[in-house]
């Protein structure tokens, strides 16, 4: 720092000193010239009037030239004249000033130049130790030359003012760079000094694991990036110490947690040169107009929640459709965009449907067909010829895109997803042999019989079974799966290791029991002491009163239950009437494929049924519904998970219900009750809910009585062992068993083609 400055200083002194000298040096030059100009036309002037009044001299005798040398005296004493001379043709001095004649002792070579050319004419000569300017004016007579008049004038007053110019110079130079290098020091003491000190005492803390926390603002503009580096800096550092930490935590608790990271590493060692494609129906970031500008908004949907760390964590691609009204605009001339929008990680692929297509392929095959059908929840699922034809088109579409991103790259590994795509696996092995394909079904598979209605079955299970491995949530989905193949297809099953082969091509089929992240160390705000304040003043902006809350949330959607555990409700409030002005249901219900009619009518329905019951029994400032019919954000939600005693997830049938893992992962109080329907995924891991079935509303209705009851050590008890569950199965699990799995697949399958060669050679 000491060197710095020293070299600053010097650096301005001598940058500071040139310049004013060389300034000076101009001043004194351009000074000097008018001073002389000046002199010249004085001298001048003066010559001109004064050979007015000596002509008339020149040719008088010696004796009467008296007045001639009066004139000359007069006329020399003035300031700065040094005196006059007068010469006669032949070259005589006939009048001079007293003191000259001694000092110019010969004729200048101006005078005798001014008397050949009949001209006046001047220059600066030294007389002794003088500087002088001698001006010669030839004199006249009848139109003759007929003598010379030398004026002789004084100069070294000018050359006295450029050496005052100089000294001044050098004063100010001097005070210059006197004041100039004690502010530059100050300034280097107090903006640069000061803060580089603060940042490295502020790094030394970090570096020694003292702070976490951002870097003050810099008091320059100067220093912002690098300030803004640091923080990123201090950021990364953080994550890296914190990651390290929980790694030897992880060590220490065999093994049994799953993070991000983690993940990350595994995914990455998995894949080694290989890049990984997802392919869903639903894309991570929808662009929406917003007034005049566009937004990107997460859907609700608990597939991105669970995709979404292992594309970042990989830098991989994710196909989708494109359903935002703004989705044209943000994509490049590929139809890709880098997401997510505020820190890109991965590639998220477009792909383009008409609205007839849509309407055919989604909500018409996907959502009125396989969804009741997969659902089994008494409502009809509904088979058209022409929405099959847009499900073949769609899948053909989606493999096309997925096909022309995997271009150039060496046995990729796709991971598709949902019942959108049973078509799609068979379509990409078949040009991509050296792929790895996994298909996730995260739907319930029925069994055989159910599942036997639908006309073109066949269709469905050959084209997933182009997968290497087929994923559900839980074994019985697993097992009717592969009854459905027995029964529609033409296969080997082995039941021992739950694979199919089929065509020389073996299709493992597991369970993968999806799941959420799970918040390590719980925030100040949502620590236990506030939870009850929270509750408070979340009541307060309901507008309602009430001493117990119950909290629902799902998309509308009819596969839900959300009816019946109104019905339960109902049914609570009219058996234990002490529960009336007490118990309020809040009930979140995003608005879901609302397009189709049954999920249109549903909503109203759901609406009515509210209403009916609220008022049934409302009162005052309490109400037993409340019914929020929007989507909210994953943020809104924790807070009603967290204030509320219970929570009701009362699907008729679910593949999994992540709200119930959500519920569970965000009592970090390890209080409230969680009543689950026997007919979701969850409940095979979570059997310490109250399990309850939901057709059963005098069952369901005993159970939140039940929940609102128990006694907080219960409650804590089965809340610490669902967590445990939770904690262990996160999403992170989840995705690094499916990729692992996909990841040891083994494309050239030599037993098979042993046994298919064996077979041949026999018959
Ligand atoms: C279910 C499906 C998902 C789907 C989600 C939301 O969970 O399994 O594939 O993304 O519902 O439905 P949507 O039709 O809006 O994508």
């Amino acid at each position: 720092m000491r060197l710095l400055t020293l070299r600053l200083t010097i650096s301005l002194i001598v940058g500071i000193t040139l310049i004013s000298l060389l300034s000076s040096y101009f001043e004194v030059r351009f000074q000097r010239r008018g001073l002389r100009r000046d002199l010249e036309h004085r001298v001048e002037v003066l010559g001109e009037s004064l050979a007015d009044r000596v002509e008339p001299y020149l040719n008088l005798k010696k004796g009467s030239r008296k007045d001639l040398q009066v004139i000359v005296e007069r006329f020399g004493d003035r300031e700065h004249l040094t005196g006059v001379i007068v010469y006669n043709a032949r070259g005589e001095s006939i009048a001079v000033t007293r003191g000259l004649a001694p000092a110019l002792t010969a004729e200048p070579a101006v005078v005798r130049q001014a008397a050949s050319n009949g001209q006046s004419a001047g220059e600066y000569i030294r007389m002794g130790e003088a500087s002088v300017y001698i001006y010669a004016v030839p004199l006249h007579q009848d139109e003759a030359v007929a003598g010379r008049l030398v004026i002789v004038h004084d100069a070294s007053y000018i050359n006295a003012q450029s050496r005052r110019v100089w000294r001044d110079t050098f004063l100010r130079v001097l005070a210059l760079v006197f004041l100039i290098t004690l502010t530059t020091l100050l300034i280097v003491r107090w903006s640069i000094a000061g803060p580089i000190a603060r940042a490295a005492q502020w790094m030394r803390a970090l570096r020694m694991g003292k702070i976490s926390s951002r870097p003050a603002a810099p008091d320059l503009d100067l220093f912002r990036p690098l300030a803004n580096e640091m923080a990123t800096f201090a950021a990364s550092l953080t994550a890296a110490r914190s990651a390290a930490e929980q790694e030897a935590q992880l060590r220490q608790a065999a093994d049994t947690f799953w993070t991000a990271e983690r993940l990350s590493v595994h995914v990455r060692g998995k894949l080694g040169e290989s890049r990984l494609f997802v392919v869903a129906n639903r894309e991570p970031y929808i662009h929406r107009h917003q007034g005049k500008s566009v937004e990107a908004v997460v859907p609700a949907s608990g597939l991105v929640t669970a995709l979404e760390p292992v594309l970042r964590a990989c830098d991989g691609t994710w196909v989708a459709h494109g359903s935002g009204d703004a989705d044209r605009e943000t994509v490049d001339k590929h139809d890709r965009l880098r997401v997510p929008p505020d820190d890109p990680r991965y590639t998220l692929r477009r792909v383009w449907l008409s609205k007839e297509e849509e309407e055919g392929y989604y909500y018409g095959f996907s959502n009125e067909g396989l969804w009741p059908l997969c659902h089994i929840a008494h409502t009809r699922p509904l088979f058209r010829g022409s929405d099959w034809e847009h499900y073949e088109r769609a899948n053909r579409r989606f493999a096309d895109a997925v096909l022309k991103e995997m271009e150039g790259m060496d046995r990729p590994v796709l991971l598709a997803q949902d019942y959108h795509f049973a078509l799609l696996p068979r379509m990409i092995k078949k040009a991509r042999p050296d792929a790895r394909v996994a298909i996730f079904w995260h739907i319930p598979w029925p069994n055989p019989e159910a599942f036997g209605i639908c006309p073109w079955q066949r269709e469905l299970v050959d084209g997933l079974l182009g997968a290497d491995l087929i994923g559900f949530h839980i074994q019985s989905h697993c097992t009717h799966f592969l009854q459905t193949v027995d029964r529609a297809l033409e296969s080997r099953i082995d039941w021992e290791h739950f694979t199919v082969n089929r065509d020389e091509h073996r299709t493992a089929v597991k369970p993968f029991p999806i799941s959420v992240e799970f918040p390590e160390s719980p925030s100040p705000a949502e620590a236990g002491g506030s939870v009850y304040m929270e509750r408070v003043a979340l009541l307060r902006e309901l507008g309602v009163e009430a001493a117990f809350l119950g909290v629902g949330v799902d998309r509308a959607d009819y596969t839900k239950g959300i009816l019946e555990r109104f019905l339960a409700i109902e049914r609570l409030l009219e058996k234990h009437a002490t529960y009336r002005e007490k118990f309020t249901f809040l009930q979140i219900g995003a608005p879901s494929r609302t397009h189709i009619k049954r999920y249109h009518d549903f909503l109203g329905e759901v609406e009515a049924e509210a209403e009916r019951i609220n008022w049934r029994f409302q009162t005052g400032k309490w109400k037993p519904i409340v019914f929020m019919k929007r989507q909210h954000s994953h943020h809104e939600i924790q807070r009603f998970y967290r204030t509320a005693d219970l929570c009701l997830v009362t699907s008729l049938h679910d593949g999994m219900n992540l709200v119930a893992k959500e519920f569970v992962a965000a009592r970090q109080d390890e209080q409230g009750v969680l009543i689950l329907s026997r007919f979701t995924g969850a409940a095979r891991e979570l059997p310490d809910a109250l399990l309850v079935n939901p057709y059963d509303i005098e069952q369901m209705a005993e159970a939140i009585r039940f929940a609102l009851e128990m006694n907080t050590g219960e409650r804590r008890a089965r809340m610490q062992r669902m967590r445990k569950v939770v904690r262990e199965n996160n999403i992170y699990r989840w995705a690094s068993t499916l990729i692992g799995e996909l990841c040891e697949v083994r494309l050239d399958q030599p037993a098979d083609r042993l046994l298919s060669q064996l077979r041949a050679s026999a018959a």
